[in-house]
């Protein structure tokens, strides 16, 4: 595998390559993600499946490598490792690593660095102990404070948390308390999400605790100023970063180029085509295994529908659109502003009713 060095990605077009990795120690009750609990005896077994769809799909160089969970970091190093190495990166291709704080320590981060990854993304959601019990999370402040010390010390330049606002029982000051014990943390990446009631999950379930609207927007704005204060610019609605710290693999998502997901539920996308891999490990291994593909369904995208789509996407980033691409523009004032070039992009009002926003797009 090559190093991920800084030599440049330039010159190879860009294509990503995303793992999933199934396995959690605990399930979040408002995640309705492809991950087990009571599956960490196949992890072996699933490590050699993904190495084999690999093989057999003979991929390009890959520009940016994530693995997503689930639980990467729960995968014994060795294992992650192995999967890395049988992918073929690009020189200076970006490699993260999910990772939920309790379940990192300095050998397992070194590993990360030997075999390439470049970044790694820290499950941290709120720093609020009562918060992270109502979240149903295994780490406490301190975890988080001691892997984000670890992460420098494995000397990753690149990483990033992930945070949720809206739980029940968060206040506007325990969400301020928790954006600012964050950034004395100075994390060169940001993202942070609504909490969104999945359907089939305990969450869905118990309306007691569903987010609410107005409070939801105010931790955004909130979210939006003191990350912006910190010096983390908004790239993408949910995602904020200090400049050159953008997510490289996530920035190909939002600009609709290629990828190959590999394992369960893995999603894929080659110039319009769409497909995902059957959900379950069991079943992605077995077809994996029997020299099938671990195909569960696919879609093409008509022209039509991958133009607007794109709009869509480039209307969550500073990019915006094309002031020819919105209708009724003078409905919006106060939801989008002028940016480069005859162009119009949202304002942080407008990111909050970004859905009404893009009901414009033509
Ligand atoms: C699927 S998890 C995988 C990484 C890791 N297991 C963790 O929990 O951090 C990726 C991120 O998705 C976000 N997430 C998952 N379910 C969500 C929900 N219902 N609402 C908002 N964010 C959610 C969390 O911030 C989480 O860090
Ligand atoms: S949020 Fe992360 S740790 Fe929690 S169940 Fe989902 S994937 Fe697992």
């Amino acid at each position: 595998m090559s190093s991920a060095s800084a030599a440049s990605a330039l010159g190879v077009p860009p294509f990503g390559v995303y793992v999933h990795i199934p396995f959690c120690a605990r399930r979040c009750d408002y995640c309705a993600f492809a991950t087990w609990t009571d599956r960490s005896h196949l992890m072996e077994r699933y490590a050699s499946a993904c190495r084999r769809e690999l093989a057999s799909a003979d991929l390009g160089p890959a520009t940016s490598v994530f693995f997503g969970g689930g639980t990467p970091s729960l995968l014994p190093a060795h294992l992650l490792v192995s999967i890395l190495r049988s992918i073929d990166t690009a020189p200076g291709a970006e490699v993260t690593v999910e990772c939920n704080p309790e379940t990192v320590d300095a050998a397992l981060l070194d590993a990360y660095v030997g075999a390439g990854v470049t970044r790694v993304s820290f499950g941290v959601q709120s720093m609020a102990a009562h918060v992270l019990v109502a979240l149903g999370r295994e780490h406490d402040r301190e975890s988080v404070v001691r892997a984000a010390g670890l992460a420098a010390a494995a000397g990753f330049q690149s990483w990033s948390v992930d945070l949720i606002y809206g739980a029940a029982g968060e206040s506007l000051d325990d969400w301020r308390a928790t954006l600012e014990a964050v950034l004395v943390l100075e994390p060169p990446h940001v993202s942070a999400y609504a909490l969104t009631v999945e359907p089939g999950t305990p969450l869905a379930s118990d309306r007691a605790r569903h987010p609410d609207d107005d409070d939801q927007a105010d931790k955004y704005l909130l979210a939006e100023e003191l990350l912006g204060r910190a010096g983390l610019e908004w790239y993408e609605i949910s995602n904020w970063s200090r400049p050159g710290h953008q997510c490289r693999h996530n920035q190909l998502y939002w600009r609709q180029g290629d990828y190959q997901g590999i394992g369960c539920a893995a999603h894929s996308h080659d110039r319009g085509r769409r497909w995902w891999n059957v959900r379950t490990p069991e079943r992605y291994m077995a077809a994996v295994e029997a020299g099938a593909p671990p195909l569960g369904g696919e879609e093409h995208l008509t022209p039509e529908e991958s133009h607007l789509e794109g709009l869509q996407l480039s209307l969550r980033t500073p990019a915006g659109v094309d002031a020819a691409a919105l209708r009724e523009a003078e409905q919006l004032e106060g939801l989008v502003e002028e940016a480069d070039e005859g162009r119009l992009r949202l304002t942080p009002r407008g990111r909050l009713l970004a859905n009404v926003v893009a009901g414009h797009l033509r």
